[in-house]
């Protein structure tokens, strides 16, 4: 099937693993794994401006990704310190828009400021969205949605009854982006690993044993010929 009949997703979420794996099978320490994965990142991005994917997640850090050892999470502070230097000019080349899930007020203050400098300078971008999931659960985000609803409750600016999955799904760090059609995750492990669990509902799931710091255009051309071929259904029945 070439590019060009492709069915193509609106949303790829992707969850990158394998850093650690792709280091120690070099030999070399966990950091130059995350380092290598950065360049990933930025192949990732040009594929989906090549593709035509409008949305791109990417779970770059999650809440349970705190209890690493210490120098480990200032590695992938710094980079993606780094990444937000060195990248920012190719999201504003591609008109693409950054945005952020998770609990950015945990991040460090440095990374807090280019994050926010960057989505203000691609603010108006409509070529396309780059998510990064930063300090993110599901589980902590679905919480974080029923208190804000309970609140509005018992404000008085929220009857019990009204809440439905359209406005729960409004206090969602993702409001305003559309569920994920596919998740890709790399380095073998089939898990969510508190990952988008409301959003990826009826996600298409995609793993690849290949580690991140491996994965380029061609996994990712793989993973939407392979999304092209699946049947959706929704819990509906198929075509006769
Ligand atoms: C993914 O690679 C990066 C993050 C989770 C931040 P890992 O660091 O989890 O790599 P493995 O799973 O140990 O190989
Ligand atoms: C998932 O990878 C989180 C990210 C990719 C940021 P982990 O390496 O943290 O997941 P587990 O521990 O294998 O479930
Ligand atoms: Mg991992």
């Amino acid at each position: 099937m070439s590019a060009e009949n492709l069915r193509i997703p609106r949303h790829v979420a992707i969850i990158m693993d394998g850093n650690g794996r792709w280091a120690r099978e070099r030999g070399l320490p966990r950091s130059e794994g995350h380092r290598a994965g950065a360049e990933s990142v930025r192949r990732v991005v040009e594929a989906c401006n090549e593709f035509g994917v409008h949305y791109l997640t990417l779970y770059a850090f999650s809440t349970e990704n705190w209890q690493r050892p210490k120098s480990e999470v200032q590695t992938l502070m710094r980079l993606l310190r780094q990444f937000l230097e060195d990248r920012s000019s190719d999201l504003q080349r591609h008109c693409i828009r950054l945005d952020v899930i998770g609990e950015m007020n945990r991040l460090p203050a440095a990374v807090q400021r280019r994050l926010r400098k960057v989505m203000d300078e691609t603010s108006a971008n409509t070529n396309g969205v780059l998510t990064l999931a930063l300090s993110y659960g599901s589980r902590a985000e679905l919480v974080r949605a029923a208190r804000a609803l309970a609140a509005k409750v018992s404000a008085g600016d929220l009857k019990v009854g009204d809440i439905d999955e359209r406005r729960f799904a409004a206090e969602l760090y993702t409001a305003g982006l559309p569920d994920p059609d596919l998740v890709i995750r790399t380095a073998g492990e089939q898990r969510l690993s508190n990952f988008l669990l409301w959003q990826a509902s009826y996600a298409e799931f995609w793993v690849t044993s290949a580690c991140w710091p491996d994965f380029g255009r061609e996994h990712f051309l793989d993973a939407l010929r392979d999304f092209s071929r699946r049947q959706r259904r929704f819990g509906g029945v198929a075509d006769a």
